[in-house]
């Protein structure tokens, strides 16, 4: 990490951490990083949602801006104050991108040119970038797994835009000077999962009695990873990664979503009855798998949560926070940023 590592407290920029991964992020690295800053910047879209961070609201080492990643001037002023920004925020979900893709291709692309050219302005600040394994496209089910190598060859709007991004977190680095690593994870699972997602959906559903839809036949193979295991790969690319590099991570956890639903159905007591096969994703990804040899050798990584026992206290979790995932499905969650900051 160059000169920032040898700092007492780093300040970071984390994009987009009023969602999913980047809440998770945030609450891992303020434990695990007591005397280090972040300022949070998310726009809150429908998936950010400050209850994700209540824990962390009245710490004096964080700070929440509500703003765009795709306006300069917020951006530019943040970046002043910050050493280094890790890049989450995102339009991320495949579903909403076949609806209607433009503003995918605004946040995600434009978002982290936006980004870049700042952190670029400001001296060039060290970037980490958050992409992801859908970038590379595809795998049938005799294929070996992506590794960094693999060509870029996304088939879904949302995985095009991810690439744009990567494209440009890579020429920014060779154009530029910039200090960037990047990291293509498979799937997350865990606590504060935005319930559009296949596990938050099925578990929240069976919760409320009501059927959970598997596409197709269910015959697609995901890779699922802890949120903490990724977090942690990410906080180990930063203090251990070569500038310039790629790493993927993964969970070696290959697994058919009819599979996986029949055992989230297992686990919560629930039978096969519960399932209702619904018309399939267009373009529909057949199976991602990631090998994640290089984080292994060089960063000394690798995921530590045992997929049926992280599976099994996730459904926990959200059988333990009702009220967490019943606002956002009443939509209530939306008032809380009103409620906590005011307008700002
Ligand atoms: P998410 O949808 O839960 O969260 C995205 C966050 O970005 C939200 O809080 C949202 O408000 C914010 N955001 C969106 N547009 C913004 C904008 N214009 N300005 C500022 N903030 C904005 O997504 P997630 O699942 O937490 O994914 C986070 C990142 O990780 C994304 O870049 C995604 O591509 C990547 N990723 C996700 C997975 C996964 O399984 N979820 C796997 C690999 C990589
Ligand atoms: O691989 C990493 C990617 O994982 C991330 O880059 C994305 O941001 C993240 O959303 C996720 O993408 P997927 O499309 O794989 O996740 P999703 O949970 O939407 O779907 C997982 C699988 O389950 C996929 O094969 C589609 C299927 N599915 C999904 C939903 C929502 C169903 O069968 N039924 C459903 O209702």
């Amino acid at each position: 990490m160059g000169d920032i590592i040898n700092k007492k407290s780093i300040r970071l920029l984390v994009t987009g951490g009023a969602g999913f991964i980047g809440s998770n992020f945030i609450r891992y690295w303020l434990k695990e990083y007591p005397d280090d800053k972040i300022v949070n910047l998310d726009i809150l879209n429908y998936a950010g949602n400050l209850e994700n961070l209540k824990d962390a609201e009245n710490n004096p080492n964080y700070k929440f801006v509500k703003g765009d990643i795709c306006d300069m001037g917020t951006v530019a002023e943040i970046m002043g104050e910050v050493d280094l920004i890790v890049h989450f925020a995102a339009e991320s979900h495949v579903d909403r991108s076949i609806m209607d893709s433009g503003n995918f291709v605004r946040v995600n692309v434009e978002g982290t040119r936006v980004l870049l050219e700042a952190a670029k302005n400001a001296g060039g600040k060290r970037f980490h970038h958050i992409s992801t394994d859908e970038v590379f496209g595809h795998l049938g089910p005799g294929d070996p797994a992506f590794n960094e190598r693999a060509p870029l060859s996304p088939r879904s709007p949302y995985s095009a835009s991810k690439a744009g991004a990567e494209h440009l977190v890579r020429a920014y680095f060779h154009t530029h000077k910039l200090p960037v690593t990047i990291s293509n994870c498979s799937n997350n699972y865990g606590p504060y999962h935005f319930p559009e997602k296949l596990i938050p959906l099925f578990v929240t559903n069976l919760l409320e009695d009501k059927k959970v839809p598997v596409y197709g036949k269910g015959e697609n193979v995901r890779d699922w990873i802890h949120v903490d295991d990724h977090n942690r790969g990410v906080d180990m690319i930063i203090k251990k990664g070569r500038i310039g590099e790629t790493y993927c991570l993964g969970g070696g956890n290959e697994i058919s979503n009819l599979a996986l639903t029949r055992m989230i159905l297992r686990l919560m007591d629930k039978d096969e009855a519960m399932i209702e096969y619904v018309a399939d994703r267009p373009g529909h990804d057949l199976r991602y798998a990631i090998d994640f040899s290089k984080a292994r050798h060089e960063l000394g990584w690798e995921p530590e949560i045992d997929f049926e026992a992280g599976l099994k206290n996730t459904i926990e979790w959200y059988k333990k926070n009702k009220e967490w995932w019943q606002r956002i499905r009443s939509g209530a969650y939306q008032e809380y940023y009103n409620k906590q900051y005011g307008k700002q």
